[in-house]
């Protein structure tokens, strides 16, 4: 198996709770070098005890941190929505209405249109350095088209999530809908997935009908997770807690039971951060979860509705100036408890053993994701061990 040593590195992000004590929550390393051997990172430590390799790589002083692991996409859709988000910027609100004109598209699409349309935005993710990511289904909201929209995200990554749940297609009675989610759209659905959503929202899904959804796909082997509390208060959160699903997305409107309950539960709250930004609703708080010990993600939440971003480097500029979160703390949300939220360990941390997903800044230091605000700063990204961008 052939080696490269990645050295000069001026900045690493490990993310390694073995280099706390010295380097932060980033586990951050200087005049660092990290070996690559096949799909993993076999070393990591100081360019001056790096081991030889047989092939080498000179960063130029630049930084290198772990490739993003975005948690939360949308990606299997056709068409857009950009006349919508207009008139949302001239004062329409976001409401959850908005995906049914996407299913109406997204069923009048054919298979190869949908994988080259999310062929073409994981190629614009891995360009800006996300090199793990979660991709549901939920424009299709028919048995056929929910199966074939997962079939597709498939292809590109096994975090899948069936999201059938998404809003109530016109034609059919929530009642009936909830029947058919929990029925024949799960049974078609669950080979191509890992995880179930459901959208526990006005407008949308009641906590009882999620509390059902999330039942019938624990018993098909799915696992849960949730959009809640994104428009309005609610009992989502807590329902999420509750369960001890691993993550809950959104979390924009949140009492201080939903707080609490999130403390003590362990759920992770995963921030989405463009979503506020795109709708100009006010921004969830980060400082004041994390603040309570509630352990936080941060992911992109890319659709063609409520936020159309595929840069993870945004979510963090914006968690940083808008949500009160310090950079690491940001860059950690981005990366490693990205991973957690996909009950991952082996991404999102750059340490022997995990897998080689690197991203190489042309930046001195990661502070400079937050500083330097819609600059591509991406350039070069490692996935599986191979070099996937360069520029
Ligand atoms: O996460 N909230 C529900 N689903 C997406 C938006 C979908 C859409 O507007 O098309 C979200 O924001
Ligand atoms: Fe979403």
């Amino acid at each position: 198996m052939s080696s490269t040593v990645i050295t000069g590195i001026g900045e690493l992000v490990t993310n390694d709770p073995a280099r706390a004590e010295q380097g932060g929550l980033l586990g951050l390393v200087r005049d660092a070098a990290v070996v690559v051997e096949g799909r993993r990172v076999a070393w990591v430590g100081p360019a001056a005890d790096a081991p030889a390799a047989d092939v080498q790589v000179d960063a130029g002083g630049r930084a290198v941190i772990p490739g993003f692991v975005d948690s939360h996409s949308h990606l299997v859709f056709a068409g857009d929505r950009a006349a919508e988000f207009e008139a949302r910027m001239t004062g329409e609100p976001y409401t959850a209405g908005g995906i049914r004109t996407t299913v109406a598209r997204t069923r009048a699409a054919t298979d190869e249109q949908l994988t080259s349309h999310v062929a073409r935005l994981v190629a614009e993710m891995r360009a800006q350095g996300t090199t793990s990511l979660e991709i549901k289904s939920g424009y299709g909201l028919t048995v056929h088209d929910e199966a074939r929209s997962l079939a597709v995200a498939r292809q590109f990554t096994d975090e899948t999530t069936f999201l059938g749940a998404h809003v109530v297609p016109a034609g059919t009675t929530p009642e009936d809908y909830v029947d058919l989610v929990t029925g024949p759209m799960l049974a078609a659905a669950a080979p191509h997935a890992r995880w179930i959503d459901v959208f526990c929202e006005e407008g949308a899904f009641g906590v009882d009908q999620a509390r059902a959804i999330l039942a019938a796909g624990s018993a098909s082997g799915l696992r849960g997770r949730l959009h809640a509390n994104q428009l309005t208060y609610g009992g989502g959160v807590r329902l999420a807690c509750e369960l001890g699903l691993v993550a809950v997305d959104h979390c924009t409107f949140l009492a201080d039971d939903d707080v609490s309950a999130l403390a003590a539960s362990g759920t992770i709250a995963t921030l989405l951060p463009g979503v506020e930004f795109s709708t100009r609703q006010p921004y969830p708080d980060a400082r004041r979860l994390v603040d309570a010990g509630v352990r936080v993600a941060l992911a992109s939440d890319c659709n063609p509705g409520s936020c159309f971003t595929s840069s993870m480097a945004l979510c963090i500029a914006l968690a940083v100036r808008e949500m009160r979160m310090s950079p690491a703390e940001a860059l950690h949300a981005a990366t490693a408890m990205g991973a957690a939220a996909l009950d991952r360990d082996d991404v999102g941390v750059l340490a022997p053993g995990k897998a080689a997903d690197l991203v190489l800044l042309d930046a001195p230091s990661y502070l400079h994701l937050a500083y330097r605000p819609g600059v591509p700063l991406v350039a070069g990204v490692w996935q599986a061990g191979r070099p996937v961008v360069s520029r």
